[in-house]
């Protein structure tokens, strides 16, 4: 069989099983959630219990009790939730570098705006992701980790840095999913560095007889409510990339600010719900006040630097109106634009050399002038005229200029 039908499947099958941990990760962050915030106090509850829940599902009553802490005497057999977690970020990591590492030129390396190389993309996208945990696991365990509201609003303004930062650097499509990766991230790092290695501690303590201490599973309980709150938007940010009025828009880091808050406002919901308090209906006025925002926002601009889709200047708008437009636009078409595009067919030419682009109207007005002095006035481009431009359309190109650039 043919490499690409067998890479093709290869990455169709990592994506189902993305997915598919992904759900059972999320679906049992949402579950326990619920289930905490649902525990009642009961009369004969057993020592140390700190609430029950009565659930019924699949033909059968369950009783849960939670122990804070600890229960008295370790249980034989312990079922522990991490294997979710962790295999949803391996294999996205390994999406990651089949879609994005592998494709860097397709779909990673942006051109106007850093032309990097292949592996200067990957090792920015690699480093990138680690970095974010380890700002945020030291705001946790610095003095703020005591007042949760500072420390979740510090947690957004780090994600919509985040976002603005990898906008500068990478396309919007990747931006958007490094976003993505780096808050799935903070979210398994949580579970891996800080829930379990906590619980561990707990469960040895109980082994050895000794007392375990509470703090342990308050540093968990809290890591775990910002993960509950991080769950929407990544999905989110993870679906994006079908959307290009999200990724390759202007504003796309900002949308993806509003998509942050929407997981808060959304959560928030269910959340108070499950803790049985009156439900706080205003939660989907301002969901819906912050969709709207997001896809208004999503209409004011498009991301390319070189064409940013925003109304002409009335400059350009000259250029482009011009009586000569027509044949100008033919030649740096057929004479320029296998070189200067975002993505030069020309060989050996990987990216729009000098970030020259011109492949639409908007980019030819802008860069009139260059054109002009490049190949109007002088013979400087095409290189060697390899593109075989001709005297009459040098003279053109200079014409146009002459008449509606100049003023
Ligand atoms: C074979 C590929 C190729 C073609 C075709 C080509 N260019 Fe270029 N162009 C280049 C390269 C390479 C550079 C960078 C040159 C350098 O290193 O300074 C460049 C640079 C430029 C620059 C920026 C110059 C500067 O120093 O800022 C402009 C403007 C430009 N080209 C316009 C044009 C126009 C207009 C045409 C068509 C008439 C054209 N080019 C055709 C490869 C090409």
């Amino acid at each position: 069989m043919e490499a690409i039908i067998l890479h093709d499947w290869a990455a169709l099958a990592i994506r189902w099983v993305h997915v598919v941990t992904a759900i059972a990760w999320i679906g049992s962050s949402f579950y326990f959630i619920a289930l905490d915030l649902g525990l009642q106090k009961a009369p004969g509850l057993p020592d140390k219990a700190h609430g029950e829940e009565w659930q019924v599902h699949g033909g059968g009553f369950y009783h849960i009790t939670k122990y804070l802490v600890a229960p008295e005497r370790l249980p034989e057999h312990l079922t522990w939730f991490k294997w979710e977690s962790y295999s949803t970020w391996l294999s996205g990591v390994a999406m990651l570098m089949v879609l994005y590492w592998a494709q860097s030129e397709l779909y990673l390396i942006d051109p106007a705006k850093l032309a990097l190389a292949p592996w200067g993309a990957m090792l920015i996208s690699a480093l990138s992701l680690g970095v974010g945990w380890v700002i945020y696991d030291r705001l946790c365990k610095s003095r703020l980790g005591e007042n949760p509201t500072t420390l979740m609003l510090l947690l957004f303004v780090l994600l919509v840095a985040m976002a603005w930062g990898y906008d500068q650097v990478f396309t919007g499509r990747a931006a958007l999913l490094h976003l993505g990766a780096f808050t799935a991230t903070i979210m398994t790092a949580n579970v891996a560095m800080i829930i379990i290695p906590n619980q561990r501690i707990v469960v040895a303590d109980l082994k050895a007889g000794r007392t375990p201490d509470p703090r342990y599973g308050k540093i968990a309980k809290l890591r775990s409510t910002h993960n509950n709150y991080l769950t929407l938007p990544v999905v989110f940010l993870m679906l994006s990339n079908h959307y290009p009025l999200v990724f390759a828009s202007r504003w796309n880091w900002l949308i993806a600010a509003l998509v942050f808050l929407m997981g808060v406002t959304i959560r928030h919901f269910f959340n108070t719900m499950h803790a049985r308090k009156p439900a706080p209906w205003w939660t989907w006025g301002a969901t819906v006040a912050l969709f709207l925002a997001a896809a208004w926002l999503s209409a004011q601009g498009t991301q390319r630097l070189d064409d940013d889709g925003t109304a002409l200047t009335t400059a350009e708008a000259r250029l482009v109106g011009d009586a000569h437009f027509d044949e100008v636009r033919d030649i740096v078409l057929g004479r320029c634009s296998m070189c200067h595009a975002a993505e030069p067919g020309w060989p050996g030419i990987a990216t729009a050399p000098k970030r020259v682009v011109l492949e639409t109207d908007a980019q030819i007005a802008r860069h009139a002038r260059e054109i002009f002095l490049q190949a109007g006035l002088t013979d400087a481009m095409p290189p060697a005229n390899v593109s075989f431009i001709e005297p009459q359309e040098r003279a053109l190109l200079r014409a146009w200029f002459d008449s509606a650039g100049r003023g």
